[in-house]
């Protein structure tokens, strides 16, 4: 551990004011965070959020050999019901359910929050968590708005925890493998980046209000976000494609394969960002575009793209999903898999690192189990002695800022200039709104 109890609780009674964000945490003492982590002890974490990528890394983290899964938290009582049943294939311990997470981390056993609960939750649980003394592994995108990621660093800073992103392939060999290529001048000077994902999405319908259905606490899984009526085309999952909850499919797919872009051709902020596209395919309550395309400008002479198709599935380069680099001598592909294939400037193969990872592909909802293990052991690593994190929050925040101002520029219909010093958007009041959100009374997010 980085913090010794004595600096933690320093920090922890600096910044005590704050500890109400979102309400109340009851109980809430020095003593819950007496804990230390020995380098033989087990990581104790606690998931939020388990009814389809929670219950994945829940699964996940239990079978890592110094990591015990003590808590699963959920408002909806039956995805806490299905995870409890796959982590009994994994782990002797049977974890304590919660419906409210900050009863969770009330609790001195934990060491790390979780975070797989809808986009709007992302930030602001990940800000109690470390107030409460936590650690975070924090799924993708790490913030609903950019204020939100701005906020996440200094917190991470000022109470000293770790925060590592959920975009994963940051941790996989091959992946590593390639962009260092790529960075060595395997096919020169790199100057434009291509992405895209392409699914084949249905229809979500106009939502009819009904009752609150009895396994769902509502009022809790809106939480930060000001509240609206129950609708039944919400939960689970079609949150994504309401601005109110969700960021869409740029940052839902997007984030991964534009985080790839933006660290290999080594950028930080660009200075122009466009963006085009809408909701075309279907009419119902979707909101954010299902087609759309996001052009990035950065003063180092480079430029990117990403491309997302949710109601077309037509691959490019034969995969749904890639990143491809174009440079002064070829091309780099990387088709969101653990390999890479690198072409001459007339297109032809002349190398290709296939996946030597151990893939399941009756594993549906985490195939890649054992690559994502690297990313959770490198999580552990900057845990227990400050290791460099392969996608902690400060990166993680450049590469999902992108795609936020991407949904920006989409949203007020121009393209917005940036400073690329800050990240910030120039002169432009209409797309400063979207800077930042209306919180729940009560929810604010404070540091
Ligand atoms: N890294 C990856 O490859 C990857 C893959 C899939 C999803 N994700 C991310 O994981 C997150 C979850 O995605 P999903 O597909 O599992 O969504 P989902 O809607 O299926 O599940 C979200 C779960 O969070 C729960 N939840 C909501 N509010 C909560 C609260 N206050 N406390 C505890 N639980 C709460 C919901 O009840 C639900 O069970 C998303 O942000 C998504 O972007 C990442």
């Amino acid at each position: 551990m980085k913090n010794s109890r004595r600096e933690f609780l320093k920090k922890i009674s600096a910044g005590s004011a704050s500890l109400i964000v979102g309400g109340i945490l009851p109980g809430f003492s020095a003593q819950s965070y007496a804990r230390i982590i020995g380098s033989n002890e087990n990581i104790k974490v606690s998931i939020m959020g388990v009814n389809s990528r929670g219950k994945a890394l829940a699964v996940n983290f239990a079978r890592q050999k110094n990591c015990e899964v003590v808590h699963i938290c959920d408002v909806d009582i039956r995805a806490i019901e299905k995870c409890n049943k796959a982590l009994q294939e994994m782990q002797a311990l049977k974890p304590i359910n919660y419906t409210d997470f900050r009863q969770s981390l009330e609790s001195k056993n934990v060491d790390a929050l979780v975070i797989a609960a809808p986009d709007h939750w992302h930030a602001p649980a990940a800000l109690l968590a470390m107030q409460a003394g936590k650690d975070v592994y924090l799924e993708k995108p790490c913030s609903h708005n950019p204020n939100e990621g701005e906020i996440l660093i200094k917190a991470a800073s000022k109470y000293g925890k770790v925060i590592q992103m959920g975009n994963q392939r940051r941790s996989w060999p091959n992946v590593i493998k390639g962009i260092q290529e790529l960075k060595d001048g395997i096919i020169g000077r790199a100057y434009f980046g291509k992405s895209w994902y392409s699914n084949n999405r249905g229809p979500i319908g106009i939502g009819n209000e009904i009752d609150i259905p009895k396994w769902l606490d509502w009022d809790l899984w809106q939480g930060p976000a000001p509240r609206k009526t129950y609708k039944d085309n919400i939960v689970h999952y079609n949150w994504h494609w309401f601005w109110h909850w969700g960021t869409g499919e740029a940052l839902n797919n997007g984030t991964h394969m534009v985080d790839l872009l933006r660290w290999g051709l080594g950028v930080d902020y660009p200075v122009r960002v466009s963006s085009s596209g809408g909701r075309f395919r279907y009419q119902d309550d979707w909101e954010t575009p299902d087609t759309q395309v996001i052009n990035f400008d950065f003063e180092e002479k480079v430029s990117m793209t990403w491309e997302g198709r949710s109601c077309n599935g037509k691959k490019i380069e034969g995969s749904t999903v890639g990143a491809l680099f174009y440079g002064e001598q070829g091309s780099l592909l990387l088709t969101g898999g653990n390999n890479y294939t690198i072409f001459n400037l007339k297109g032809d193969i002349v190398k290709e690192v296939k996946d030597d990872q151990k893939i399941d592909p009756r594993n549906k909802t985490n195939p890649s189990e054992e690559l994502d293990a690297k990313h959770i052991q490198n999580f552990f690593d900057g845990i227990r002695n400050g290791s460099k994190l392969n996608a902690g929050i400060i990166s993680g925040h450049k590469s999902t800022l992108l795609v936020q101002l991407g949904n920006i520029s989409q949203r007020i219909g121009r393209s917005l200039l940036i400073d690329n010093r800050t990240g910030h958007i120039q002169d432009d009041k209409d797309a400063q709104q979207y800077w930042s959100r209306t919180y729940e009374s009560g929810w604010d997010m404070k540091l």
